[in-house]
């Protein structure tokens, strides 16, 4: 932060400019003493982990490493449960292997976890039948069922919220620590997919290679790899809800840096990106790396603002652009955007994002989004970035680990009428664990077909 800014920011001071996109709460000390209490709590992650991202966020960046970074649309109270994380986490533990292996380097696993539990609506009333009411905004907020006690916004939602995600923190640590993500061991992660999908060989094909490698460099070395290197997993997600951001935002004293302590990835939506809004200028005043959702009505000069606000010192480490357009729209969207960041010297890790520019309605209004598309808009952005000289370093998903029908498309050939069978989403699609494992496929076909080019 530069000098000028440090001076000014305060963990709210965001609170005096434009906030968009927060609940209207009735009871504004009911507000505070959950602020406060919320801030008394223990972190949920500590300093030495966001820098120890932050330095790998400097290593993809260059091209030394790619970031996994994915998880539901939106994490909801009920489903905060042993299953849920366990297969989210063994989704994206397998496709970090056959990405690993594709790529050849280190894959930064950042869980769309612990916290993603805010949603930005399109507008802050719903109307059904005559009756307006409070949109739902994510449990975090308020409850889902359309009646007027349970969407009246309800700070309690925040601890709540909080504890949900300290369970998920510490179970997802509990398995990492436990041997689950033991790297010789990939064949614990399967899920049925194995006996099913089309992809099944090709996966197992590379978990036997990684399988050999390890045995092979543990034979020549005469160390045991986990000895030497463990499997990280970091949390993230989006900084919507920002009294829920400010009440664990902690200077620490031996840094001379605030940190923000529920997540060590936080990222500003498309909706909330104004560079002279209220979310900008929270996240401007904390270490931890910042993402931000770039969509097709960024404009050049925006982006220029939002990059020298939130990175005016130019660091390594600290700003992901997560680019969002769409299959049909990231030629017309990303050469300029590239041109203009490059203009600005400024060192950014890039980032596709190809879910959310590919939302569509199918007959039935039900929201989908297709395979081919999903996989076509990762497949140009490698071959933008590759053209203008940047790098692609990181891709965001929506997905779960389990098998829904969300997405339409895929080895199984899944169409509109499939979206009656398992749509659970009350947000976004998500792709499911085939899916998902077909696109971490494809990333990894398009680094051999780059590197052999
Ligand atoms: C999201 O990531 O769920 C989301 C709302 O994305 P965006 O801000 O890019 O629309
Ligand atoms: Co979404």
């Amino acid at each position: 932060m530069s000098s000028a800014g440090k001076s000014t920011w305060k963990p709210d001071s965001w609170q005096s400019l434009p906030a968009i996109q927060q609940p209207a709460y009735a009871d504004s000390a009911h507000v505070d003493r959950v602020v406060a209490q919320l801030g008394k709590l223990p972190p949920l992650v500590t300093s030495w982990e966001i820098e120890a991202l932050r330095e790998k966020i400097v290593a993809a960046q260059q091209g030394r490493a790619f970031v996994l970074q994915g998880g539901d649309c939106s994490e909801n109270f009920d489903e905060c449960t042993s299953e849920n994380i366990v297969r989210k986490l063994k989704i994206l533990l397998q496709m970090s292997v056959v990405m690993t292996a594709g790529l050849t380097r280190p894959i930064i696993r950042i869980g769309r976890m612990a916290g993603q539990f805010a949603k930005p609506r399109s507008a802050d009333m719903e109307k059904r039948d005559g009756v307006s009411l409070p949109s739902y905004r994510g449990d975090l907020v308020n409850r889902m069922a359309f009646n007027r006690s349970d969407r009246e916004p309800d700070p309690e939602l925040m601890l709540r919220g909080y504890e949900r995600a300290a369970l998920t923190v510490n179970f997802i640590r509990s398995l990492i620590d436990g041997g689950f993500a033991d790297l010789h061991h990939p064949e614990n992660w399967d899920l049925d997919f194995v006996s099913h999908s089309a992809s099944a060989a090709e996966y197992h094909y590379l978990v036997e290679r990684i399988a050999d490698s390890l045995d092979f460099f543990e034979s020549i070395t005469g160390t045991k790899i986990n000895q030497a290197q463990r499997v990280d997993f970091y949390t993230s997600h989006e900084a919507l809800h920002l009294l829920y951001e400010q009440a664990q935002t902690r200077f620490l004293e031996h840094r001379d840096e605030w940190y923000n302590l529920t997540t060590h990835f936080p990222w500003i939506g498309m909706r909330t990106a104004d560079p002279g809004g209220a979310h900008v200028e929270y996240c401007r005043g904390i270490r931890n790396p910042i993402g931000i959702k770039v969509g097709s009505g960024m404009t050049d000069e925006d982006l220029q603002h939002l990059i020298v606000t939130l990175n005016p010192n130019g660091e390594e480490g600290r700003l992901a652009l997560i680019h969002r357009f769409g299959a049909g729209h990231i030629d017309e969207h990303l050469p300029r955007l590239i041109k203009t960041v490059t203009a600005l010297e400024v060192p950014v890790l890039w980032m596709c994002d190809p879910m959310h520019g590919n939302t569509e309605s199918v007959t039935g209004g039900r929201k989908t989004r297709r395979l081919d598309n999903i996989i076509g808009e990762i497949e140009s952005a490698f071959r933008i970035h590759d053209e203008a000289g940047s790098i692609l370093s990181g891709v965001h998903l929506e997905l779960t680990g389990d098998h829904v029908t969300e997405c339409v498309g895929g080895a199984r050939g899944l169409d509109e009428q499939d979206l009656e069978r398992a749509y659970l989403t009350q947000v976004d699609p998500r792709l499911n664990y085939e899916q998902a494992m077909e696109v971490a496929l494809r990333i990894a076909d398009r680094a051999t077909a780059t590197r052999s080019a």
